[in-house]
């Protein structure tokens, strides 16, 4: 899809058309990849961060947090209960840190769980910017998903939102030598950001497109009040319902243009709707990331305030995103660690 038919896409009124670019997208998927959605089982291990994001509640500046690092034993028992419930992935998050406690520390984890689970359970990472060695380190010990959202494409509106030691080309070329280690490579942005345009949207598809991105993670932004850019301005959507209806637009033109890619529907769309995810699916999700941090932990990983689940179990969420997935129509696949197609067939790795 060219840039002019995803701008239509994204500025569409009609509801009715809006309806059918929904269906549209979920036709694409299911053609290409079925009925299958995925889940991954996201463990927030650290709220500690070196850096400073505008946007982000638990950037450093902010003295109100909480924070703390999960043990290792917490962390273990938070990706075997993903494990046995049948989850064919987790995903390690945490505040951005590059000391070799903390390196060392992520690299024993990879190992241990990989021990425990015969490499079954496949490891994403979402640990921030770092070096190519730190990144080959951890692909050595098992973990072979990195995300790691651009945040924006464009350049000047990524320095607007960053502190001036933050660098663009810095991520880029963190993506780049992800890609180039062998990483199934995730990258999104946040739509609704203060000075965003819908140009800058349309570039962030084709973005994504330009950098063969086999993953997704993108959605709505929310302001927290303890950051820069709490009470700015933001031009492209003004309501909680159409910071969904865009960020639903971007889904289905993202899967309308990248058919192969896996693509989540975040926990954020659900902060705006209670249906956000099973929305999201509808518009061409495949890929759901329930919970699973230790509940007592949860509180304090506030990205934005409101946050669905946080006072949760993670077998609540569990019980819940499969029943909400059933809605859809779609199926759970359970067991299954749903491996980017996009991935697979240029490594040429379809049975
Ligand atoms: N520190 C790592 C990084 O920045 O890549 C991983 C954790 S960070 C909390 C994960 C993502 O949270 C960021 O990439 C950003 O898109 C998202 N995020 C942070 N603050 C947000 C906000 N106020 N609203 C929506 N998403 C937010
Ligand atoms: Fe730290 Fe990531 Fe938040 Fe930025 S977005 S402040 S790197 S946790
Ligand atoms: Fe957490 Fe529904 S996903 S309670």
């Amino acid at each position: 899809m060219n840039s002019t038919k995803i701008k239509n896409i994204l500025l569409e009124v009609d509801s009715s058309e809006i309806k059918r670019i929904f269906k549209e997208a979920k036709a694409v998927k299911q053609t290409t990849l079925g009925h299958d959605v995925y889940l991954r089982g996201l463990i927030e291990l650290s709220n500690i961060c070196t850096k400073d994001c505008f946007y982000c509640g638990i950037r450093k500046s902010n003295r109100s947090v909480n924070r703390y690092l999960m043990t290792k034993d917490e962390i273990i028992t938070s990706a075997m209960f993903a494990f046995e419930k049948g989850f064919g992935s987790i995903v390690l998050q945490s505040g951005e840190r590059d000391d070799e406690n903390f390196i060392a520390f992520i690299e024993n984890i990879i190992e241990e769980i990989n021990y425990l689970t015969s490499r079954q359970l496949r490891i994403t990472l979402s640990l921030g910017e770092q070096t190519t060695e730190t990144y080959k380190r951890w692909f050595n010990s098992g973990a072979h998903r990195y995300l790691l959202r651009i945040e924006t494409s464009n350049e000047s509106l990524y320095n607007k939102i960053h502190p001036t030691e933050h660098s663009y080309s810095n991520r880029v070329n963190c993506l780049s030598a992800l890609k180039e280690i062998g990483y199934q490579l995730g990258t999104g942005v946040m739509i609704g950001l203060p000075f965003q345009t819908i140009d800058d949207l349309v570039n962030d598809i084709l973005f994504f497109k330009n950098m063969d991105i086999d993953m997704i993670g993108m959605g709505p932004f929310f302001e927290h009040s303890q950051t820069p850019l709490f009470g700015q301005p933001v031009d492209i959507a003004n309501s909680p319902s159409q910071l969904l209806e865009l960020s639903l637009k971007m889904i289905a033109a993202t899967r309308i243009s990248l058919p192969k890619i896996n693509i989540a529907a975040t926990t954020a769309l659900q902060a705006l709707n209670p249906f956000g995810r099973e929305k999201g699916i509808n518009a061409g999700a495949n890929v759901v990331m329930p919970n699973v941090t230790l509940t007592q932990y949860r509180k304090d990983y506030l990205l934005y305030e409101d946050r669905p689940c946080v006072n949760d179990l993670a077998d609540d969420c569990f019980d819940c995103v499969i029943k909400r997935i059933e809605m859809t129509g779609q199926k759970v696949a359970l067991f299954s660690n749903g491996d980017s197609l996009n991935f697979l067939t240029k490594n040429n790795q379809l049975l």
